[in-house]
């Protein structure tokens, strides 16, 4: 274990349960069609690269990275797409894969953008949720498991852009981001 890591939360293999979970589920619900996969960059791509490969559907692969501005409880905030998709996802089925959803701000406003560019229908993957985090309500079609408001790294998860690389998910120390 990383000595930065107070406890590991998630091991290596209770994550590839739950990646197969998801996507037996997706397997199911899109049986016979096909997906373009939206990975939201960064933290996202350990879950995307396992659960693709999961997928008996046919996939496409497009990324974006998008962060949300302001405050607002609504999801009436503005998002700020850092990078855009090649794909025109107008009247496709597209699956979005995030790491993590906290206050759900990013995801909602996320949602919003694709369905308004005419996708055919819009689920959303997330390995992680943390509820007690909430401001925004969004529905989240599929998720891995919620967790309690730690400061999680790990499995694409950073802080300041370390500790992406970990192939589990554990809580960091608290003297490691309050210094
Ligand atoms: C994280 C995560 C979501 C967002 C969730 O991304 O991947 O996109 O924050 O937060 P929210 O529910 O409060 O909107 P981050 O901005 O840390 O970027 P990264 O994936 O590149 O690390």
């Amino acid at each position: 274990m990383h000595n930065d890591i107070k406890e590991i939360l998630l091991t290596k293999q209770e994550i590839d349960m739950m990646v197969h979970k998801i996507a037996s589920s997706v397997n199911d619900d899109f049986r016979g069609e096909e997906v373009t996969a939206v990975v939201i960059l960064k933290g996202s791509i350990m879950f995307a690269a396992d659960l693709v490969r999961c997928l008996t559907v046919n996939v496409k692969l497009d990324f974006m990275q998008a962060s949300s501005y302001g405050s607002g409880v609504e999801s009436s905030g503005v998002i700020n797409i850092k990078k855009d998709l090649e794909t025109d996802v107008k009247g496709k089925n597209v699956l979005i894969i995030e790491d993590i959803v906290d206050s759900g701000r990013t995801l909602s406003l996320l949602r919003e953008e694709i369905e308004k560019r005419g996708a055919k229908k819009v689920a959303i993957a997330s390995l992680l949720s943390k509820p007690s985090r909430r401001v925004v309500d969004v529905k989240i079609e599929y998720i891995g498991t919620e967790i309690p408001d730690e400061f999680v790294v790990g499995y694409g998860l950073d802080m300041d852009e370390k500790y992406r690389q970990l192939d589990y998910i554990g809580i960091l120390k608290p003297e490691v981001y309050m210094s």
